[in-house]
């Protein structure tokens, strides 16, 4: 996906279009690690819901009128100067709210309960005792494991509220009251390592704020063409393709609401894998009718990159190729006046929900636009999930391949090429197995369980025996992770049948390579990709 400036784009809010109000449970964020994770598995509910940060006042709560608010989880000590405070305006809403971990302690502590500081806190796996099921753990085993994450805890609840839980260690691990309507736990109901979590948050979305769970990734879809269309008018539309699934959700939405007033633009730098370009070319030309500029620019790229071994030059050098090709094509349509943009809504939490913000990850520039093109950002997006932009994607008729597609960086496969020269030999080498690699890990099934699978090709060569002959050829290294947001990742326990059936077609099918081995490092220490 092309990055880009700055330029209007809805305010968190607005950006749920036509959506009515009201129909959405809202989580006031303090900070927690887990606080996106809470909006998600709401959503999962079949409730819309965004994240509003921990300042939000209790006007423009009541002017949201959600169903619901939840307080989520966050590192502060109620005590601590400076901790994120409650505003007990918030609770005069009519509003159920359910306080969670750290929104737990603030109801404790605002409503007059006691909150004990503690050095040591209660972390990971703990055994929930439930003393009172009362509204919120109707239907749950007296005895349950839940995730815990906190130092302070909560030692009695405040007056008029019952006590319905006890953990491991914390005397009260959840408290209500439904006359006021306000609910608390102590543990995390997001994290999958407790097992009732999603049936205590459903419990509250269904039973106690009565919301209407028919929200779905899906259901957007007319809402953003209608918004677009109001955007956009008649105005022209370019979108940077780059086979992600990002941007080729984006550029159909795009293309559902103002047909032909959009072009994509698709460069072609060569450090694609093997078939991914002729199939983006096949679905946006050829099925959707989109229509497509698709350059060939593999010899400009491999020109600028003779000569280039240094990780960060590579990326430069492709970075600033693909901004003078983008430029060009850009150049050749008269008027346009948007860019698409695939934000989607972590990015939006990332850089703090500005109004406007295009901050995309430094590392992830490659195909950054530069500031001075001048285009107003259509960012349709901007309120999904990764899971929710390939539910759309799917519902859009997007091919499964597309949808799917595992991450892939910017630069391509001259990362890959790992302490040397990307030269066009290199890249057909490292493509023709990667191609191997894929192909395996399909037909076993894996593809969607692994965050990444690829193959890397360092600069030395190897001493191998074929055909009684001494061979001094190339190494390929297998790399399979598995992650959930790639900021940490896990290397992928692939089965040794498996191992052993893509090392032996690498050494037949490949002249060059006498040598396949499997990266088990996982992140941290090491990152995902070499370079
Ligand atoms: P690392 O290697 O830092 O990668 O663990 C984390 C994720 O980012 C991808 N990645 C990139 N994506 N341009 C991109 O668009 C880049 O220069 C780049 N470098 C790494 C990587 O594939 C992984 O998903």
């Amino acid at each position: 996906m092309v990055d880009a400036l700055a330029s209007p784009a809805p305010a968190s809010g607005e950006a749920a279009g036509t959506r009515a109000v009201g129909d959405e449970v809202l989580v006031v964020d303090f900070g927690g690690q887990y606080s996106q994770l809470i909006a998600r598995r709401v959503r999962e509910c079949g409730v819309f819901s965004e994240l509003l940060p921990a300042d939000v006042s209790a006007a423009e709560i009541a002017r949201r009128a959600p169903r619901g608010l939840i307080l989520s989880g966050g590192p502060a000590s109620v005590y601590a100067d400076g901790a994120p405070a409650l505003d007990p305006a918030l609770l005069e809403l009519g509003i159920p709210v359910l306080g969670i971990c750290y929104g737990m302690q603030l109801l404790a502590h605002a409503l007059g309960g006691l909150v004990e500081a503690a050095e040591v806190g209660e972390f990971g796996r703990s055994e929930l005792r439930v003393r009172e099921p009362g509204r919120l753990l109707r239907g749950l085993p007296v005895e349950q494991a839940c995730w815990m994450s906190h130092r302070d805890s909560v030692k009695r609840a405040p007056d008029g509220f019952t006590e319905l839980a006890s953990s491991t260690a914390s005397p009260v691990a959840a408290f209500e009251d439904p006359a006021r309507g306000i609910y608390a736990i102590q543990f995390h109901p997001e994290v999958a390592h407790t097992p009732y979590g999603q049936q205590i948050l459903t419990t509250f979305l269904e039973d106690i704020c009565g919301a209407d769970r028919s929200w779905s990734a899906a259901s957007i879809v007319d809402e953003q063409v209608a918004r677009i269309r109001a955007q956009v008018g008649d105005g022209r539309v370019i979108c940077g393709l780059s086979g992600g699934v990002d941007s080729s959700v984006a550029a159909l939405l795009v293309h559902r609401a103002v047909g032909d007033q959009l072009t994509c633009v698709f460069v072609d730098h060569g450090l694609m894998r093997k078939g991914e370009g002729e199939q983006v070319v096949a679905a946006f030309r050829d099925t959707f009718k989109v229509p497509l500029v698709a350059v060939d620019a593999e010899a400009r790229f491999l020109e600028r990159l003779a000569g280039v071994t240094e990780p960060e030059a590579k990326r430069k050098v492709i970075g600033t190729e693909f901004i003078r090709v983008f430029e060009e094509e850009a150049a050749r349509l008269d008027g346009v006046r948007f860019l698409v943009q695939g934000t989607l809504y972590s990015d939006v939490i990332e850089s703090g929900g500005r109004r406007g913000s295009a901050t995309i990850k430094s590392h992830h520039n490659v195909g950054g636009l530069p500031d001075d093109l001048r285009f107003e950002l259509v960012e349709p997006l901007r309120m999904l999930f990764k899971d929710e932009v390939r539910a759309v994607g799917a519902e859009l008729g997007l091919p499964e391949r597309l949808v799917w597609r595992q991450p892939f960086p910017g630069p391509g496969l001259a990362i890959r090429v790992v302490g040397g020269e990307a030269t066009k030999e290199r890249l057909d080498l490292l493509r023709d197995a990667d191609h191997i690699l894929q192909d395996e890990i399909r037909r076993a099934g894996l593809y969607r369980e692994l965050w990444q699978s690829f193959c890397v090709l360092p600069d030395i060569r190897t001493v191998g025996v074929q055909g009684d002959e001494r061979t001094y050829g190339s190494v390929i290294v297998l790399r399979a992770v598995t992650s959930d947001d790639a900021m940490t990742a896990d290397w992928a326990r692939l089965p040794y049948d498996l191992l052993e059936q893509i090392a032996s077609r690498m050494m037949g099918e490949l002249r060059d390579v006498n040598r396949v081995v499997l990266d088990i490092t996982s992140k941290p220490p090491g990152t995902i990709e070499w370079e």
